[in-house]
């Protein structure tokens, strides 16, 4: 017989491909149905892809960076800086708040927490207070007690204590993430969109925690101006940071402060000299956007990080430098560095802590400066 009259093997291919490919569509349409996991829209006029230009950026800070204390720091996400004492306070993932030496990157473990610390700030009194995950608003005194100040505010629970700033006067300035998700799972408080984070407000004195600002998107990093005029509080999804007066005639008000930062704002701490750093965990990446923009998008990411698919979104994380006013002067980046939550400037070096990554990154920046051509923007070969 001649081989044509044969059908080729291969025709029957299509068919099974196809019956597995509708078998498939219709297994994840019935998943995806089932599911209760149930995403919300975000403002859609506070998304976009738009990117402020930065004055001056140092898009290859890899090139010359150094990682000190890998073995000792799992993961350290925020920084708090003593000057009379030379070290740099952080939280780590194993439970303890820790000191690095700044003169040798000698790592001592401090105080244990038994959560998960993530902001550190240091109060007037040589404190320092710290935004644990699982424990809420703590202080650590100078002799290394922990205390617990504030786990709740109007009933509610906090479930992801965030970011913490201390004022002059001792006022505790602090955010709850998420009053539903843990740390484990925070990224589903960004899948799901809803704003479900505070910005919280414990005074010392009366030993009372007031709610200042609700409903924020994933509420994150604080850090009070220098003035003691406004606090500043940042919202990771949104890209933004904002203005929350404490004295003067807008006390209580709310006002922009920084919008369209080149990525997801994370920790945001004041230097010293007329500048915020503001932790950049990624850039918004167009997917990202379109994530945020489309539920239906976020509630399938939802159902597939649930399964254990975890692709790799981030990228470009760093530091971005931003001054009094809002404006942004300089961005420290790399393609390859992500999770980045925390940067701050110590003298001439740029140091970043991740929540994440092992080891404190450090960036000498007399050597390895920003510059105005070095912005993705900036097709000027001055400099
Ligand atoms: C670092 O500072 C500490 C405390 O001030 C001091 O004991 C130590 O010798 C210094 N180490 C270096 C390498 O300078």
């Amino acid at each position: 017989m001649p081989e044509s009259n044969n059908p080729p093997p291969s025709r029957s291919l299509p068919l099974a491909l196809k019956i597995t490919a509708v078998a498939l569509v219709a297994t994840a349409v019935v998943f995806y149905k089932l599911d209760p996991f149930d995403p919300a829209s975000l403002p859609a006029e506070e998304l976009s892809l738009a990117v402020e230009a930065v004055e001056k950026c140092n898009g290859r800070m890899l090139q010359g960076a150094e990682r000190v204390g890998v073995a000792e720091l799992k993961a350290p996400e925020d920084f708090a800086y003593d000057s009379d004492l030379g070290l740099v306070y952080t939280g780590d993932s194993d439970g303890w708040l820790k000191r690095v030496r700044l003169n040798d990157s000698a790592v001592e473990k401090w105080a244990f927490t038994g959560g998960r610390p993530l902001g550190v700030a240091l109060g007037p009194d040589g404190s320092v207070l710290v935004a644990d995950a699982d424990k809420g608003l703590l202080k650590v005194t100078k002799e290394g007690v922990v205390e617990t100040l504030t786990t709740e505010a109007g009933g509610l629970k906090f479930q992801l204590t965030d970011g913490v700033d201390v004022a002059d006067d001792g006022t505790v300035y602090f955010t709850d993430a998420s009053s539903k998700y843990r740390l484990h799972n925070f990224i589903f408080d960004m899948l799901e969109g809803r704003p479900l984070g505070r910005l919280l407000r414990y005074d010392p004195t009366t030993k009372t925690t007031e709610l200042l600002v609700g409903d924020l998107y994933f509420a994150n990093g604080v850090a009070v101006a220098p003035s003691q005029d406004f606090v500043i509080f940042c919202e990771t999804p949104l890209r933004r940071c904002r203005k929350y007066y404490i004295a003067g005639d807008r006390k209580g008000s709310i006002e922009k402060f920084v919008d369209n930062l080149p990525g997801t704002p994370d920790n945001i701490k004041y230097d010293g000299h007329g500048h915020f750093w503001i932790g950049l965990p990624t850039e918004m990446t167009s997917f990202w956007y379109l994530a945020l923009k489309y539920p239906v998008i976020r509630k399938i990411m939802a159902i597939t990080r649930r399964h254990g698919w975890r692709p790799n979104l981030e990228r470009n994380g760093g530091a971005v430098a931003v001054n009094l006013e809002g404006k942004q002067v300089a961005w420290y980046y790399d393609y390859e560095l992500s999770m980045i939550t925390t940067g701050l400037k110590i003298k001439n070096h740029l140091y970043c802590g991740s929540f994440v990554f092992p080891g404190i990154l450090r960036l000498n920046l007399d050597r390895y400066p920003a510059r105005t051509a070095g912005c993705p923007w900036s097709n000027s070969g001055d400099l």
